[in-house]
C-alpha cells in the first residue's frame, strides 16, 4: 500500500543519545518508520517511551546523534540556516498545553507565524479568518486564552499551526489535556483537516482510544525501540508485543469480572462446562455463526460477557461464553466455528452451574 512516490516522512536507523550530568544515554534506538502523504500515523507508548524526542527529531528541535530523517523528500536532517527554517515552515505542531501567548488574542496567536513570516496585515487577515473559521472560533477572535476552555484553546493552537500552510502536522498529546467529550471533538477536528487539506498527521499519545479513533496506522514505541506497526486493525485485534497488549487491554478484552474469574478452573472437573472466548472481526461479524451452531450442534451458549467495539467502522466482537454439552459436541461446535474463521480460546471450566442448582 505504502507507494514510494507518496511517502511523505521516512525515518531511517535514528538514533538519539542525551549526555547529562548521569552520562549518556541512549533514548532512540534505531527507529525506521515511513509514514504516507495523508496519512493519520500514531505513535502510542508509555511516558519516557521516548515519543516526544521524536516528533522533536523530526521537525529538527533535537538533531538525531545518528541515522537520517526525511520529510517531503527532503533530508531535513541534513539542512541548516535558512534551508532548516523553510523546512520547519512545512511542519506544524500542537501541543499538550496548547502553548499560546496569553498576552494575544486569539486572532493574534493563530496569525503569529504569518506576522514573523513579514506578511502584511491584509495578507494575514485574508489566510487567518478563513482558519478560525474552520477550526470553530470566527466568534472568538477578540478573546484572550484565558477566556477559553481546554478545548478552544487546542482550536486556537491548531489554526496557528495551520498558518503556515504545512504539509505535516505533529500532534504530542493534544488531547492529554483534556475531557474525554472535548477529545473526540478534537479528534473530529483533525479527522475533518486531514480529508480536507490532505494533511498529514503525525499523533504521538499514551492512550489507546485515541488511536483507535482517528488512526491510520500505529507504531508502538517502548524504550526507545518501535517493538510493533502496522494498521490498527491489525494491532488492535492481533497484537504481539506484551506492551501493545496491554495497551490494548484497556480499550477491549475486558477482563472477565471478578466472580467468574475466580469460579474459573483450568483442569476440567466432573460436570462441569466449557468457558470459551470467541473473537470475530470484519466479514466474520456479519454472519450468524453462533445461531448456526446451537441449530446444529447439541450445545448451548450461556453468554457471560460480550463487547462490540469498531475500530475504523470495522467490528470487533468479544464473546465470552458456557458452552453447555457432551464433551464432543462441544468440540465439533468450536471446530466449526473457528471453520468460519472466528477466533476461540478455551478460558477454563466451570462447575456446571445449573446442576449445582439441582
Ligand atoms: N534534553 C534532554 N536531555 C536528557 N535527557 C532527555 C532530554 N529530553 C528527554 N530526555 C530523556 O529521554 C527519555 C524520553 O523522553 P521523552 O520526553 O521523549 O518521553 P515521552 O515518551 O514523550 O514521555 P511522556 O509520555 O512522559 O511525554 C526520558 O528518559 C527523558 O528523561
Ligand atoms: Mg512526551
Amino acid at each position: 500500500m505504502s507507494l514510494t512516490e507518496n511517502l511523505m516522512i521516512e525515518i531511517d536507523g535514528l538514533v538519539k543519545t542525551f549526555t547529562s550530568a548521569g552520562g549518556p544515554s541512549t533514548v532512540l534506538k534505531n527507529v525506521s518508520l515511513t509514514i504516507d502523504e495523508g496519512e493519520i500515523f500514531g505513535i502510542i507508548g508509555r511516558s519516557g517511551a521516548g515519543k516526544s524526542t521524536l516528533v522533536r527529531c523530526i521537525n529538527l528541535l533535537e538533531r538525531p546523534t545518528a541515522g537520517r530523517v526525511m520529510v517531503g523528500g527532503k533530508e531535513v536532517s541534513a539542512l541548516s540556516g535558512a534551508d532548516l527554517r523553510a523546512a520547519r515552515r512545512g511542519i506544524g505542531m500542537i501541543f499538550q498545553h496548547f502553548n499560546l501567548l496569553s498576552s494575544r488574542t486569539v486572532y493574534d496567536n493563530a496569525a503569529m507565524p504569518l506576522e514573523l513570516a513579514g506578511m502584511s496585515k491584509a495578507e494575514i487577515r485574508r489566510e487567518v479568518l478563513p482558519l478560525l473559521d474552520l477550526v470553530g472560533l470566527s466568534d472568538k477572535l477578540g478573546y484572550y486564552p484565558a477566556e477559553l476552555s481546554g478545548g478552544q484553546k487546542q482550536r486556537v493552537g491548531i489554526a496557528r499551526a495551520l498558518a503556515s500552510k504545512p504539509k505535516v502536522l505533529l500532534c504530542d498529546e493534544a488531547t492529554s489535556a483534556l475531557d474525554p467529550e472535548t477529545t473526540q471533538s478534537i479528534l473530529a477536528l483533525l479527522r475533518d483537516i486531514n480529508h480536507s487539506l490532505n494533511l498529514t498527521i503525525v499523533l504521538i499519545t499514551h492512550e489507546m482510544p485515541v488511536i483507535k479513533a482517528i488512526c491510520d496506522r500505529v507504531a508502538v514505541l517502548d524504550h526507545g525501540e518501535i517493538v510493533e506497526q502496522g494498521p490498527v486493525f491489525d494491532v488492535f485485534t492481533s497484537p504481539r508485543a506484551e506492551v501493545t497488549r496491554s495497551f490494548v487491554r484497556d480499550v477491549i478484552d475486558r477482563p472477565l469480572p471478578s466472580h467468574l474469574a475466580e469460579r474459573l478452573k483450568q483442569d476440567a472437573p466432573v460436570d462441569s462446562n466449557v468457558v470459551l472466548r470467541i473473537i470475530f472481526t470484519g466479514p466474520s461479524a456479519e454472519t450468524p455463526v453462533i445461531a448456526d451452531v446451537i441449530r446444529h450442534y447439541e450445545v448451548m451458549f450461556n453468554i457471560l460477557q460480550a463487547n462490540v467495539e469498531y475500530i475504523q467502522a470495522e467490528p470487533y466482537g468479544n464473546i465470552v461464553v458456557e458452552a453447555i454439552g457432551a464433551p464432543q459436541a462441544v468440540q465439533e461446535a468450536i471446530d466449526y466455528i473457528r471453520s468460519k474463521d472466528l477466533r476461540v480460546e478455551v478460558l477454563g471450566h466451570v462447575a456446571d452451574t445449573r446442576r449445582a442448582v439441582a
